[in-house]
């Protein structure tokens, strides 16, 4: 409520099972703040909790590669083995005790490894 007026941008929003706290969306966009094996840093989480803190409802991270094949910027981050799971995991709790909802954009290089065969 502001000024007696009901914004919808504030009220809470829903994604197939997930809720979010409003409907402030942080679009994906690339960090390139991994290092270089595509570990997530202090300055990624940092970032990414800045938005949290600052009232984001959802944020979509940018690209993450599901193969190291798939890097194709400098500082890309990577779920490509189970070993980056953990950091990972440690990142989004961070994030849900914030109060926000993070999704992950996955991607692969697929189409372009196509052509290469
Ligand atoms: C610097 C930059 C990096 C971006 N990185 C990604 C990305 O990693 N993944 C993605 O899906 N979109 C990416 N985008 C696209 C944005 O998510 C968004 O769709 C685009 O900026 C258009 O948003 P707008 O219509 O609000 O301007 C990027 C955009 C910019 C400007």
């Amino acid at each position: 409520m502001a000024h007696g007026v009901s914004l919808q941008i504030l009220s809470p929003g829903q994604i197939g099972s997930v809720t979010t706290r409003n409907r402030v969306i942080r679009s994906a966009t690339s960090e390139t703040m991994a290092d270089e094996r595509g570990f997530i840093t202090e300055r990624y989480r940092d970032f990414h909790l800045r938005l949290a803190r600052n009232h984001v409802g959802l944020i979509f991270t940018g690209h993450c590669s599901v193969h190291r094949s798939g890097r194709y910027i400098r500082g890309m981050v990577e779920l490509s083995s189970d070993a980056h799971i953990p950091l990972l995991r440690d990142f989004t709790a961070s994030i849900h005790a914030e109060g926000a909802r993070i999704f992950a954009e996955l991607n692969t290089q697929a189409a372009r490894a196509a052509s290469q065969t």
